[in-house]
């Protein structure tokens, strides 16, 4: 086979077959082909598209070229749930204890935050002791024992999609559904649950940035689910302001605690109660999403999801005291609210922006290496719609710096105050494929 004229073959927009992506995905990772062959097929996937035989296949010779994780010593449908990321997406640490406490066992490998968005990783680093190294045999006896773990990523899951991610990076490729869709699937399916449930986040603080995309998207991934045999589920959900009202680790844990203990903010219970049915309608513990989402109420109303996420904090070398005293947690040293400078309605117009204002006090990493400042961040009094009176406080700015300007400026560059705006809907849409 020579590369050059698979090249060819998809500029012209042919697709190709299964043994040509084996061949050029092999020789990408073991680097016989060069970035700047690669480089030109990806421009070419991001012109023509490829067919749904296509992306299962890429998706699959990823998955085959790094390790692959092995959870068939764990009882039940393992389920896993994935969000393509956000501002204030607290989802994860909430749904893990709430999810396990049907006892449905919950393998979580998570990730570490990266720009505006947060890791489940980073918010559980904030719980003193907490410690995410597990061996994959205590990972796994964890999860029999107690229904639930979360550990980082181990092993070399999906090198090729490392090496590719990077390439699309410098060659503006990201934007490719068929290459975004095939990159996460191949990372979900290495990591080996049975089905999965996936969040799609729309508008300015989500990947994509319409709906229309959104649903391309979340079909895509969907498709690719199946087809390879593990039960997906999409919820296209908003993203055009923070999801929950904190930004920032320990403050997002805290929040993950009022939802557990069913006092959190409206729009991240309803969305975990979304997400949550799902998940447990996939795991075949209730038949319809109505008869889950009741099952997910009664284990908030009786406690039993706090107890779990307590049991998840204790296994794991942390502090479970933290749930009924918030001053274990790191605090930062000084508060600031940022007032209205005007009164009328609040708009956002781009919730990036308050995710990065995060990042600047410390909250998330700018480049991989960053430390991270546990205890700083922001929290939301206002949301899209609410009506605010000058003076009146926007937010709270929690710092271990005393000037705090530049955090201030970016804030009120994104936080619009006027007429009443059009009220985004929280869930757009569930993309399953029947
Ligand atoms: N996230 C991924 O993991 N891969 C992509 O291609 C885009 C977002
Ligand atoms: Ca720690």
């Amino acid at each position: 086979m020579r590369v050059v004229e698979l090249i060819e073959k998809k500029q012209h927009g042919k697709a190709l077959t299964k043994q040509e992506i084996d061949f050029l995905i092999k020789g990408y990772t073991e680097e016989t082909i060069p970035d700047y062959q690669m480089s030109a097929l990806l421009m070419a996937i991001y012109f023509k598209d490829m067919t749904p035989d296509e992306r299962l296949w890429l998706t699959r010779a990823m998955v085959k070229s790094g390790d692959t994780i092995d959870l068939s010593k764990i009882n039940g449908v393992k389920v896993d749930k994935h969000s393509t990321g956000g501002v204030a997406d607290t989802t994860t640490l909430v749904l893990g204890p709430l999810v396990a406490s049907l006892g449905i066992p919950v393998a979580k490998m998570s990730g570490r935050g990266l720009g505006h968005t947060g890791g489940t990783i980073d918010k559980l680093e904030s719980i003193p002791g907490f410690h995410i190294e597990l061996t994959t045999k205590e990972f796994i006896a964890h999860v029999n024992r107690d229904k639930i773990a979360i550990v980082g990523q181990t092993g070399n899951l999906t090198p090729a999609d490392k090496k590719l991610y990077a390439l699309r990076d410098v060659t503006a490729t990201v934007g490719s559904i068929p290459l975004i869709a095939s990159s996460i699937m191949s990372k979900k399916i290495a990591a080996g649950s049975d089905a999965i449930c996936l969040d799609v986040k729309v508008g300015s603080g989500a990947f994509m940035k319409t709906p229309e995309e959104a649903r391309k998207l979340a079909e895509a991934m969907v498709q690719i689910g199946n087809d390879a045999g593990r039960k997906t589920v999409a919820v296209i959900s908003d993203m055009s302001q923070p999801l929950g009202n904190a930004v920032g680790n320990a403050l997002e844990v805290i929040e993950a605690i009022e939802v557990l203990k069913g006092k959190g903010p409206k729009a991240l219970t309803d969305l975990v109660f979304e997400l949550g049915a799902q998940m447990v309608v996939l795991a075949q513990k209730a038949t319809t999403v109505a008869e889950a989402k009741q099952l997910l109420k009664e284990q908030i109303t009786s406690g039993k999801a706090l107890e779990q996420f307590q049991k998840l904090i204790k296994a794991q070398g942390g502090n479970e005291e933290v749930v009924t005293t918030y001053e274990l947690l790191p605090q930062a040293n000084y508060q600031f609210d940022l007032p209205a400078t005007t009164s009328g309605y609040v708009n956002i117009k781009d919730a990036e922006q308050i995710g990065l204002a995060a990042m600047l006090l410390g909250a998330g990493r700018a480049v991989k290496d960053d430390e991270i400042d546990y205890g700083v961040g922001l929290v939301m009094h206002k949301r899209i719609g609410d009506h605010v009176t000058a003076g009146e406080s926007l937010l709270t700015i929690y710092s271990n710096r005393e000037d705090v300007s530049e955090v201030e400026d970016k804030l009120y560059g994104t936080i619009e105050i006027g007429e009443k705006p059009k009220l985004p809907p929280l869930i757009y849409d569930i993309v399953t494929t029947e």
